[in-house]
C-alpha cells in the first residue's frame, strides 16, 4: 500500500509540468442525477416579491432565538461537538425517547444522505410515491439503488399499490406524510395498515417534515409509531414549523440499531453550534412558535376556500402549502404570477405548489387568481 502511494506520488510529481488530457471521472451514477435545487422563479424587476416556492415559514426567528444565534456566533472559533449532544438531550426529553433513538443531520435532507450510506447497497430497490419529495430519486440513485416509483392515486399515496410494489429486493420505502408537493395525507389508520404489510427487513422512512401543520384528528405520529416498529425511521425538521430552514437542523427517530447506523454515517460536527443553539432556543419558545403555525394553518384554509370559490382546483392540504393541479397551465400561470411578485413553484404539465405566506402574500395570491382564468377541468 505504502509502496503504491509512493510510486503514484512520484509519478504525479514528474508529470506535473505536462498535464495529460485525462481527468478524474465522477461515479457513473451521478450522470443520471438531476441538479437537486430547482431554478428559483425570477422576481419582478420592481416592487416586492414573496417567496412561495420552497415551503418556507414566512416568520423570522423570535427575538430569543436571534439572541441565542448572536451569542453562539461569538464562539464559532471552536468546533461544535461531533453530534449535537445538548440538542439530542433536549429532543429526547421533548419526545420522551432515549437519546439512543435519535439521529440529527444538517436538515432532514442530510439524514437522507446518511440513509443512503448506511442502508442502501447497489441494486437494492427503494419504493416511493410519485410525485413526492424530489430528494427521493436522488438519494436512491446516488447509492446505486433502483428507484421504484408508484404513482399517486388522485393526488394521494396509493398505499396498496406501494405495498404490492415491495419485492425481495426492496430495501426501503420512503413515505412522505403529508406529501410534498400535493399536501395530501393518508391518515393513521391507512398508514398503520400499510406498515403492517411491510416486511420487517424493509426500512420505512416516514417523512414528517410537515407534521406540525397536520390538523386532521386522524394524523399519525411517527414518533409514537416507532416505539414498537424496529423497521420505522421517522424524520422531522426544524426548517418548517420552527422557521430555521437557513440553519439546517433535522432529526430522525428510530430504534437504536438503525439510529446508530445513521449516526455512524453523519458528517462529524454536521450540525453547527449556531444551528444547535437556535434549535434549543426554539424548543424553549415552542408554544409561541406553534401559535404562528396555527396562523399559517388558518391562512391555508382561508386561502384554499378563496381559491376554490374562484373556480380553481386546490387539493386539501395538511402542510404549509397548497397544490393547484393546473396541468398544462402550471408554467404559464406561474410566470404570469411572477410578474406580480408571487414566486410560486410550477411543476411542468402537472401543477403549481404555492407556499402559504404572510396574510398580504396570500391576499395577493387570491387577487392574482381572480385575474387569471382557472384552467378547464
Ligand atoms: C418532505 C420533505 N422532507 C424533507 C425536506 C427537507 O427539509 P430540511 O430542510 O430539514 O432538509 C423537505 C423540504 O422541503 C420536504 O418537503
Amino acid at each position: 500500500m505504502s509502496t503504491t502511494s509512493t510510486t503514484s506520488s512520484t509519478s504525479t510529481a514528474s508529470t506535473a509540468s505536462a498535464p495529460s488530457a485525462a481527468a478524474p471521472v465522477p461515479r457513473a451514477v451521478l450522470a443520471g442525477i438531476p441538479a437537486y435545487v430547482p431554478k428559483p422563479p425570477s422576481p419582478p424587476a420592481q416592487g416586492p416579491s414573496h417567496r412561495l416556492f420552497l415551503n418556507e415559514n414566512p416568520y423570522p426567528p423570535l427575538p430569543s432565538v436571534r439572541e441565542a444565534i448572536a451569542e453562539a456566533s461569538a464562539r464559532t472559533n471552536y468546533y461544535p461537538t461531533i453530534h449535537p449532544e445538548r440538542l439530542l438531550d433536549a429532543l429526547a426529553r421533548r419526545l420522551d425517547v432515549p437519546s439512543a433513538h435519535l439521529v440529527t443531520g444538517p436538515g432532514s435532507v442530510g439524514i437522507y444522505q446518511q440513509i443512503g450510506q448506511a442502508m442502501l447497497e447497489p441494486g437494492d430497490e427503494v419504493v416511493y410515491a410519485w410525485p413526492s419529495f424530489e430528494a427521493y430519486p436522488i438519494v436512491a440513485r446516488m447509492a446505486g439503488a433502483v428507484p421504484v416509483e408508484v404513482p399517486l392515486a388522485d393526488g394521494v399515496h396509493d398505499l396498496d399499490a406501494m405495498a404490492d410494489a415491495i419485492t425481495a429486493r426492496t430495501k426501503a420505502v420512503f413515505l412522505c406524510e403529508p406529501n410534498n408537493p400535493t399536501g395530501t395525507a393518508v391518515g393513521a389508520a391507512e398508514l398503520t395498515r400499510f406498515l403492517d404489510r411491510v416486511p420487517g427487513d424493509v426500512l420505512v422512512v416516514l417523512d414528517e417534515a410537515y407534521f406540525e401543520f397536520y390538523r386532521s384528528p386522524n394524523a399519525p405520529d411517527g414518533v409514537e409509531l416507532h416505539r414498537d416498529r424496529p423497521n420505522l425511521l421517522t424524520l422531522r425538521t426544524f426548517s418548517k414549523a420552527y422557521g430555521l430552514a437557513g440553519l439546517r437542523v433535522g432529526y430522525g427517530v428510530a430504534q437504536p440499531a438503525i439510529a446508530e447506523a445513521l449516526r455512524k454515517c453523519s458528517v462529524p460536527c454536521g450540525v453547527g453550534r449556531i444551528a444547535e443553539e437556535a434549535a434549543l432556543a426554539s424548543l424553549r419558545v415552542e408554544a409561541e412558535l406553534f401559535e404562528r403555525v396555527e396562523r399559517i394553518v388558518a391562512e391555508r384554509e382561508r386561502t384554499r376556500e378563496a381559491l376554490l370559490g374562484l373556480g380553481w382546483e386546490v387539493l386539501p392540504s395538511e402542510t404549509n402549502f397548497l397544490w393547484l393541479p393546473a396541468g398544462e397551465a402550471a408554467e404559464p400561470v406561474a410566470r404570469e404570477w411572477e410578474s406580480s411578485g408571487l414566486l410560486v413553484r410550477a411543476f411542468p404539465h402537472s401543477g403549481m405548489r404555492v407556499t402559504i405566506g404572510s396574510p398580504e402574500a396570500n391576499d395577493l395570491l387570491i387577487a392574482a387568481a381572480k385575474e387569471t382564468a382557472p384552467p378547464a377541468r
